[in-house]
């Protein structure tokens, strides 16, 4: 989901996604089936586009079109024995559904969140899988430390993305790879590209899901905004305009101006495998 992003400092801005992310986190525990809400992100639903994914989900499955984004951004890249780190992890769902289906060595999950931490924590950390309270623009590891860096729709809340970038690279081991997916301004692309490039990474993938992120957002917006316990802006005369705005920014229902504005093309939802060599 797209976080909305106010104009004061980028402690600020991480305050406010804590915050959020916080009173997320709150209500899904006490929901009663918080233990099957992992994801946070906005899904992926096959079209005309080729699939990429080796895997086969069956036709009935729980979150299945959050399963289907990580296993599309992952492809083919080959998994086994990998140390694989993912920044913005949430609730852990993308860790989880990789270690389901393919035999890595570690997985580290971090997210500045620290109620989503906590659940990981709680419901998912073992032997193979670690959670930490952390920033995606100060990685607290040791350079050449992972053969993946995964991200998942969480890079469009940092106030500072090439940073992160950076620190991406350094973390990454020579030959490991940074699976990337996430929904920019169109005109942001070139220049994260180019970074990325200028920073020793080779571009092996990009592909443009945004036409399989919006089937999914009108299959599961509305289905989301119930078990996230918001109220639709039409459900709630109380609602205000600040409201609507995040409910806007953070799940694009169909009938919001967000959806429209991607639709139009002022935003895309991309997948980028880049090589670090
Ligand atoms: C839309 S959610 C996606 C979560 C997860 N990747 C998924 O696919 O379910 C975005 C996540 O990014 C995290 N996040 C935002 N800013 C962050 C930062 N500066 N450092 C680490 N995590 C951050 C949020 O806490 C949130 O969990």
């Amino acid at each position: 989901m797209v976080q909305e992003k106010p104009a004061p400092g980028q402690q600020e801005v991480k305050n406010v996604v804590r915050t959020f992310y916080n009173s997320l986190n709150e209500h899904l525990n006490k929901s009663g089936f918080g233990e099957y809400s992992t994801f946070l992100n906005w899904g992926y639903v096959a079209d005309h586009n080729p699939e990429f994914s080796q895997i086969q989900l069956p036709k009935r499955c729980l979150n299945k079109n959050c399963l289907k984004l990580i296993l599309e951004l992952v492809g083919d890249c080959d998994l086994t024995d990998r140390d694989i780190l993912e920044v913005g992890c949430g609730r852990g769902g993308n860790i989880q559904t990789l270690d389901r289906f393919f035999a890595a060595k570690s997985f580290t999950g971090l997210d500045i969140t620290p109620a989503s931490i906590a659940f990981c924590k709680q419901h998912l950390e073992n032997q193979q899988r670690h959670f930490l309270e952390g920033d995606a623009e100060t990685l607290p590891f040791a350079d050449s430390s992972f053969d993946v860096v995964i991200n998942v729709e969480s890079s469009n809340a940092y106030p500072h993305i090439f940073q992160f970038y950076s620190q991406v690279v350094r973390v990454l081991k020579p030959g490991g790879y940074f699976l990337y997916t996430d929904i920019l301004k169109i005109e942001q692309f070139e220049d994260c590209i180019k970074y990325l490039q200028d920073q020793g990474l080779v571009l092996e993938v990009e592909r443009d899901i945004t036409s399989n992120v919006l089937l999914s957002r009108q299959e599961m917006a509305k289905t989301q905004m119930k078990s996230f316990g918001m109220l639709a802006p039409n459900d709630s005369s109380n609602t205000t305009a600040a409201e609507k705005d995040v409910f806007d920014f953070f799940l694009a229902p169909e009938d919001s101006q967000f959806f429209q504005q991607i639709q139009e093309g002022r935003f895309s939802y991309k997948i980028f495998r880049f090589k670090k060599i």
